[in-house]
């Protein structure tokens, strides 16, 4: 058996080797198309000569040195291409090593926000049940994923606090129309602010298209405006997480713009750096950032390997590649298709209930039963049956279950590299509409 403490204890994993495009290689020799890039990471497939140049450039030109002392080349080219042309109102940018790490930035800067300003009493975070904002102690407490949660409950901060989702396949009413949803939803969060104090809440953080615990869920039309509304009124902060869903992944740079809002803080992460080095970020704007300027002159938070130089490199690379090549036009495309091919094949599949996404970010909801909508015995584990099943068939995908809270429901998630061409994208969903019937025709 393998040293490493690996996710699962009882069974090594397969040991990846080689990668190429949207195709990854294992020990044995087999090919399996990388049909979720990871965890939504992998947006420019594997083996990209210019971003690996990038990384070998600044590898021989500079390594490391500590922010305390130095900025570096490519931390100040990776904030000028990302915040120069300040999209949203955003002007400065903060790198760090991981989604986790960004959003436990993303809550410090709000807080020391406040306590430029002069509201100290300002302390509380709302965000939403079945979300994911990391596995840090912060971001884990901040987050709505029951599943994460629940060990660690007795470490987790009470500075949290959480209301529904966006999830219209569940929790929209009958009959209730879009936008009577989105105001009950406007007035739950209304309510949160009253319930803790309206004066006493930070900030109100979402992920602009919930990732993996909920599985690809968008918002409603007109869902953030209003969040943002009860935002400004009771003067909070909107923080986006963007770890998943940014960079591209739902067809612009950032899926915020889609939502006719931009976020106050936002949290980038795994499309960032395309997996080609651990790199996480936030994206702050200018009234954020002057308060800090203006007040203490410092952000009392920072981290060893912070802005590290060849972690920049190589995301600044992965980001002038997707400009370069008019990636964003072909996620659009192949996302469009991508949504054709998943509604052809499972649209009236008896146990997909829901097919939803954007861009090049898509999950089914399996259902056992469509019309009733009700869930499949979480013992039988039929999202991590699909996951070895598809990789039977040379996919990798990324299953999860708990969709509904933490326990009940299991979807699965496409999120291929944005580089896929039309046919791979007809071979991934083929795989997985294969995988699909394998593991039903068992149970
Ligand atoms: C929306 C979101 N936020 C934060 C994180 C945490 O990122 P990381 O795993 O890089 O720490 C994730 C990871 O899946 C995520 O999807």
């Amino acid at each position: 058996m393998s040293q490493i403490i690996h996710r699962m204890l009882r069974k090594d994993p397969p040991l990846a080797v080689g990668g190429q495009g949207i195709w990854l290689r294992d020990a044995r020799g087999r090919e399996i198309i990388d049909g979720s890039g990871g965890a939504a990471v992998a947006c420019l497939g594997h083996g990209h000569p210019v971003v690996i140049e990038a990384i070998k450039a600044q590898v021989d030109k500079l390594c490391y040195a500590h922010t305390s002392l130095f900025s570096c080349e490519p931390a100040e080219e990776l904030a000028e291409e990302l915040v120069g042309h300040k999209p949203g109102g955003l002007s400065h940018a903060y790198f760090v090593s991981s989604g986790s790490e960004a959003m436990e930035a993303a809550l410090k800067l709000a807080r020391q926000y406040f306590l430029e300003i002069g509201q100290p009493e300002r302390t509380k975070v709302i965000a939403r049940r079945q979300s994911y904002h990391g596995n840090t102690l912060g971001a884990l407490a901040l987050g709505g994923n029951a599943a994460r949660r629940e060990p660690y409950a007795p470490l987790l901060a009470d500075a949290f606090s959480h209301v529904s989702p966006c999830y219209p396949y569940r929790d929209q009413r009958d009959g209730e129309s879009d936008a009577d949803y989105v105001e009950r939803l406007a007035e739950e969060l209304e309510d949160e602010f009253m319930r803790l104090g309206r004066d006493k809440v930070m900030a109100f953080c979402a992920e602009t298209v919930v990732g993996a615990t909920l599985g690809c869920a968008t918002a409603l039309p007109g869902y953030f405006k209003a969040m943002r509304e009860v935002c400004d009124r009771y003067g909070a902060l909107l923080i986006l997480d963007e770890v998943m869903s940014g960079m591209g992944r739902t067809g612009t740079l950032h899926a915020w713009e889609q939502e006719g809002v931009s976020p106050d803080i936002q949290a980038i992460a795994k499309g960032l750096g395309g997996g080609y080095q651990p790199i996480g970020g936030i994206l702050a704007g200018e009234k954020v950032v002057k308060a800090l300027r203006d007040g203490s002159g410092t952000f009392k938070h920072g981290h060893t390997y912070q802005a590290h130089p060849v972690a920049c490199a190589a995301a600044l690379a992965v980001q002038q590649v997707i400009e370069r090549d008019g990636l964003l036009a072909n996620v659009r495309a192949r996302g469009e298709q991508m949504e054709a091919l998943l509604h052809e094949r499972f649209g009236n599949h008896r146990h997909v209930g829901d097919i939803r996404g954007r861009g090049l970010f898509w999950a089914i909801e399996l259902v056992q039963d469509r019309a009733g909508k009700t869930v499949f015995d979480p013992a039988l584990a039929v999202n991590e049956r699909v996951k070895y099943a598809a990789l039977e068939r040379g996919l990798a995908c990324y299953p999860m279950g708990g969709t509904i809270d933490g326990k009940r429901g299991d979807h699965v998630i496409l999120s291929p590299p944005y580089i896929s061409s039309e046919d791979e994208a007809v071979m991934m969903v083929d795989r997985l509409a294969g995988a699909v019937e394998d593991v039903l025709a068992r149970l």
